[in-house]
């Protein structure tokens, strides 16, 4: 079998020759941005969004864009070429490598940029059905959640505190409102209307996020973005989390207790119809 091809620095090569130097900022600062898009049937879902985020959080850091819309399109498609599984495609930029470790930008350095390309793996059937369990916990985060930074050393610790919980994501609370995930974006349903919290600094814009709140606008199901307190979460009738790899999940269990009746509610059965028959178009080659 080929060894995967991944794209480094304006070259496709085999993923075990893909080098960079140790001095580069991504691997010690953590000083880089980054992307995961979905490609479904060889079409990358929502990639104009995406990649207006990936500009937003290079702007974001003081990084120049290394290149425009059409190079990115031109890497995906090389990276994209014969592969027929659903794909995740995931594109990171670093400030690069300078010459010594010092904290302030080096001067003409040039940025890392890499992308590859990995089977997404099929939704967990199991959790699809049964929903998936959450547990609350202090968002020990920083004040820049909107970038979507590679340093990723907090969202690891709650990560991994929710699964020694035995719990699938922790919903992160700051100063007592809910913002989101570690790895998604929160909604959560009541009296029938469907809320998640206003875009801020604290969380990111999620492209899934914005993808839910069109179908509802689209299919008539009253949705608002509202401040989250923990006493809505805990009195919620649904709660959902999206992202682009997890789609939209339903959350069944919260702090060890049942979500209404403890399976997924009749709006978020709605909603993810709604989201599969977008996925379906966009494999048939229609904008998504
Ligand atoms: C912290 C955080 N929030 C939200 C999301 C969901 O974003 P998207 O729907 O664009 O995948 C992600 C995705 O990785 C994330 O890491």
């Amino acid at each position: 079998m080929h060894e995967p091809l991944v794209y480094l620095n304006g070259d496709f090569l085999p993923l075990s020759q893909a080098r960079i130097s140790v001095l580069d900022r991504g691997f010690l600062f953590g000083d880089g941005v980054y992307e995961v898009i979905p490609v479904y049937g060889g079409h990358p879902f929502r990639l104009r969004q995406h990649l207006d985020r990936l500009g937003d959080s290079l702007r974001g850091i003081r990084l120049e864009p290394p290149f425009g819309h059409d190079e990115w399109e031109r890497i995906a498609a090389g990276l994209l070429d014969g592969r027929e599984a659903d794909q995740s495609l995931y594109l990171q930029i670093t400030r690069g490598a300078a010459g010594n470790r010092d904290h302030a930008f080096p001067v003409a350095v040039t940025p890392t940029v890499f992308a590859m390309a990995s089977p997404i793996p099929s939704p967990n059937t199991e959790k699809l059905q049964k929903g998936i369990a959450v547990v609350t916990l202090d968002d020990v985060r920083w004040q820049l959640c909107h970038i979507k930074s590679i340093t990723l050393l907090a969202n690891v610790l709650l990560r991994q505190q929710a699964t020694d919980e035995g719990c699938d994501e922790a919903i992160l609370i700051r100063d007592g409102q809910a913002t989101e995930g570690t790895v998604s974006n929160l909604f959560i349903v009541k009296d029938g209307l469907i809320l998640t919290p206003p875009k801020s600094h604290h969380l990111l814009p999620g492209i899934t996020r914005d993808l839910v709140l069109e179908l509802a606008a689209s299919a008539n199901l009253p949705c608002a973005e509202a401040l989250i307190g923990l006493p809505d979460l805990e009195s919620a009738d649904e709660i959902w989390l999206t992202s682009s790899t997890r789609e939209v999940m339903a959350v069944t269990t919260l702090n060890g207790r049942a979500v209404s009746d403890g399976t997924p509610g009749p709006l978020w059965r709605r909603m993810i119809q709604l989201y599969q028959a977008c996925k379906e178009r966009l494999r048939t080659g229609a904008d998504y």
